[in-house]
């Protein structure tokens, strides 16, 4: 899909929709990159404050970061850090922890700012929810910021952030699925998803992310994309979700499970049941991000027992991934933007980029990060890891992605636990597609 021309189109129509902008401004608007798109003054989120840096380290009191689940405990690490390093200037930094799942921490950063509560100075948020929080008017505009620094971030990162021609946020992380596999079990990753769950159902199976939420749109459309499927077709306007490339990887899915080479538990599983499940040494294949390796180094059964492989193709189609992640934004309704703007670089900083990947294999977002020795070592799939951010598929960009999604998912979870028949399941999801890019 065309995501760009896509939210190009999506933002154009919004812009129509409320009655405002001339053609010029419709051209300009959107996540296109290029010099006017950054130009425009006059897209959706007109009138949003900029976050300013000569605050920054002026900036006293306090800063509430929050943030999803610190599953790795690197996040709690870097806060300690800046803390240290910002006593001297008076400036403390706390970090409020989310539930786990995508969704929920959606939600608890919705609530609050629906509220216009301050009480979220940075969030730490998800590359997809990006155009929703910004045309709500719910970030402070970092294009200035991220404009000095634009040329260490990996340019796919980058995109995430941008929305109606300006960036609302710093990359954090970037994301990428990877294929964990027994090394004592297998020889190698079999060169197609065929030959994966073949091998899956002759040994201990696969565990992946199949529970109705975020997570499972992403390993369906994985293998969507990997089939030929699209979600959207190309002008944007309608949901193509319903194809016959489409159900070819949901009948896979359904099959897999069905055969006994996926796990029947996968419909429940989120990222950190499905590692739960493959460090105790229960599964041959996962299908996780990087962060699960750390832990899985740290995980006695399984220990010096598992590589990471990038993925296999689609018989009959090819190879994709999607691309995931997190950006740091800072709340427009935030009482220290100051501070917000300087932990946000120290989060960002290549320092503590590199201790995220090292320390706690999280996927950078800066490229020189990807040629450090100490960085190679610890990450023996850091080159797959960059070629992978580089070339994976964006999730559609639009402000109403979050119901797309649901739609996605939901049904993909009715498919997977056999209470609807694939094609039912796309031809429903397909009507609820089409019904939430109407809102707008
Ligand atoms: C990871 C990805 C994020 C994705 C989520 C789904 O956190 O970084 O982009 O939406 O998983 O569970």
């Amino acid at each position: 899909m065309h995501v760009r021309s896509v939210a190009a189109l999506l933002a154009a129509l919004a812009l129509s929709a409320a009655g405002c902008g001339g053609s010029d401004d419709k051209e300009k608007s959107g996540g296109g990159s290029g010099a006017a798109a950054t130009e425009t003054g006059s897209g959706e989120t007109a009138g949003v404050k900029e976050a300013d840096a000569a605050s920054a380290d002026s900036a006293k009191g306090s800063v509430t970061y929050c943030t999803g689940k610190d599953t790795s405990g690197a996040q709690i690490e870097s806060v300690k850090l800046f803390n240290e390093a910002a006593k001297a200037q008076g400036l403390t930094a706390k970090i409020l922890e989310f539930p786990e799942s995508a969704d929920a921490q959606r939600e608890q950063f919705i609530q609050r700012q629906r509220a216009k509560s301050g009480e979220c100075d940075i969030f730490y948020s998800d590359v997809v929810w990006t155009a929703e929080f910004a045309a709500q008017k719910w970030l402070l505009d970092m294009t200035k910021i991220v404009e000095g620094r634009k040329d260490e971030f990996i340019p796919s990162t980058l995109e995430t952030v941008k929305y109606d021609g300006k960036y609302f946020g710093v990359p954090k992380q970037t994301d990428a699925g990877f294929l964990y596999y027994r090394s004592d079990k297998v020889d190698a990753v079999p060169a197609t998803w065929q030959a994966v769950y073949a091998e899956a159902a002759k040994t201990d199976g696969i565990v992946y992310q199949g529970a109705p939420y975020e997570g499972l749109t992403v390993n369906y459309l994985e293998l969507a994309f990997a089939a030929g499927g699209k979600v959207l077709s190309d002008d944007g306007k309608k949901s193509e979700i319903d194809s016959p490339e489409n159900l070819k990887a949901l009948q896979f899915m359904a099959d897999g499970i069905k055969q006994g080479g996926a796990k029947k538990s996968v419909t429940t599983y989120m990222e950190e049941q499905a590692r739960r499940s493959f460090e105790a040494g229960r599964a041959t294949f996962m299908r996780n991000w990087p962060y699960a390796f750390a832990l899985g180094n740290k995980a006695k059964k399984i220990k010096g027992k598992f590589k990471v492989a990038p993925y296999p193709e689609f018989e009959g189609g090819g190879k994709a991934g999607i691309l995931g992640g997190h950006n740091l934004v800072i709340s427009a309704f935030s009482k220290n933007p100051g501070g917000a703007v300087k932990l946000i670089d120290f989060l960002t900083a290549p320092e503590a980029i590199k201790r995220d990947a090292a320390k706690y294999s999280l996927a950078p977002t800066l490229l020189a990060t990807y040629d450090d020795p100490e960085v190679q070592k610890a990450l023996p799939f850091a080159a797959d890891l960059k070629q992978a951010v580089e070339q994976a598929k964006s999730r559609p960009v639009t402000p109403v992605y979050n119901a797309v999604s649901q739609a996605i998912y939901k049904n993909v979870n009715a498919a997977l636990s056999g209470q609807m028949e694939p094609k039912a399941a796309l031809e429903k999801a397909q009507t609820e597609i089409d019904k939430a890019l109407g809102t707008f």
